[in-house]
């Protein structure tokens, strides 16, 4: 593609998208297609034959738009994924022109700035002091997986990283948890039946006199706590545990303490409503999500480490091609 093509692409893509959005509401939020019909659709064999930019974007208005579920439409209500900002489609624009690796300073370094300062934005809207760091992630999902491991790692006084995880160990989290959680506590080296999983009370949060109590029980047979895990902003309600007694209970066992404020986190945004999530920053790590309630298009997820050197202890590594 020569740039007067790309040039030309790019404004008519730009053209179709700012269509798109603004006749979203004449259509149907959701198609209730079957899948079949769609897996059919799709059942093609892998191109062998060049194609247009033009010719390709028939296929997009006749296989994908009809079927997309369009959380731009003024009907749709979802946080969990956001109707994006038109920046941030914008930008994703632009990210992919730009094709920046933040693995290693060298190979992006203004993007390497930027992700700190997002991180500290992030982390300054918690409350952590300047010990605290962090990363950008795809999402809650490797949020939720880093911080298990940091908590493993931590309780293990850095063994874990190194020797694999040994028998002993259990975490704790309300029955209203995301699954990203168990598959954590899977892929860490838990195990998902060493991750308890305690009722909730009448507002759906975590019952700390029964977590209490699974505590106790687990350590008269010498298992040990490794993790506590809060919840802030539930996925399926928006409930938010009691997370200064999480951390009190966490303190007293000393191991590590883990925040899920994945979809919760956006609350801290809101000048109208602040101090929601009382007890969010005294958490180990949390998780938040800006591609949720921050509006930020899909994939922009955070963890935010109260001390950043955790985050070394745990990963740090320094080959060759990772060096400046
Ligand atoms: C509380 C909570 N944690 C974690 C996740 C996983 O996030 P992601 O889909 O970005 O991986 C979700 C997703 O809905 C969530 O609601």
């Amino acid at each position: 593609m020569n740039y007067d093509e790309f040039r030309s692409a790019g404004h008519n893509l730009v053209d179709f998208i700012a269509d798109y959005l603004q006749n979203i509401s004449n259509k149907p939020l959701f198609n209730p297609v079957e899948p079949a019909f769609l897996y059919e659709l799709f059942d093609e064999k892998i191109p062998d034959d060049p194609k247009s930019l033009a010719e390709i974007q028939n296929v997009i208005e006749a296989k994908v738009l009809p079927y997309c579920t369009h959380v731009n439409h003024p009907g749709y209500m979802g946080l969990i994924t956001p109707s994006p900002n038109p920046a941030g489609i914008l930008s994703e624009f632009l990210v992919g022109a730009l094709n920046q690796n933040i693995g290693a300073y060298s190979i992006g370094p203004s993007a390497t700035a930027m992700e700190l300062r997002v991180i500290r934005w992030l982390n300054d809207l918690i409350g952590y002091d300047d010990k605290a760091g962090g990363n950008l992630t795809s999402g809650g999902m490797t949020s939720n997986f880093i911080g298990l491991k940091l908590a493993r790692d931590y309780s293990t006084d850095d063994s874990a990283q190194y020797d694999g995880m040994r028998e002993g160990w259990v975490a704790y989290v309300s029955e209203e948890r995301h699954v990203s959680l168990d598959k954590a506590a899977d892929a860490v080296g838990i195990g998902r039946n060493n991750l308890r999983i305690i009722p909730t009370n009448d507002n759906y949060q975590v019952r700390i006199d029964l977590l209490k109590e699974a505590i106790q029980k687990d350590k008269s047979v010498g298992l040990r706590p490794i993790c506590i895990i809060g919840l802030a902003g539930t996925t399926n309600l928006g409930a938010v545990d009691d997370l200064e007694s999480l951390h009190e209970i966490a303190q007293r066992e000393n191991c590590w303490f883990h925040a899920d404020a994945a979809y919760g986190g956006g609350v801290l945004l809101s000048k109208k409503y602040p101090g929601l999530l009382p007890g969010l920053a005294l958490a180990d790590s949390v998780t938040i999500d800006p591609h949720k309630w921050f509006y930020a298009p899909l994939d922009a997820g955070a963890i935010l480490v109260k001390e950043h050197r955790r985050l070394n202890m745990s990963f740090g590594m320094q080959p060759a091609y990772l060096t400046d």
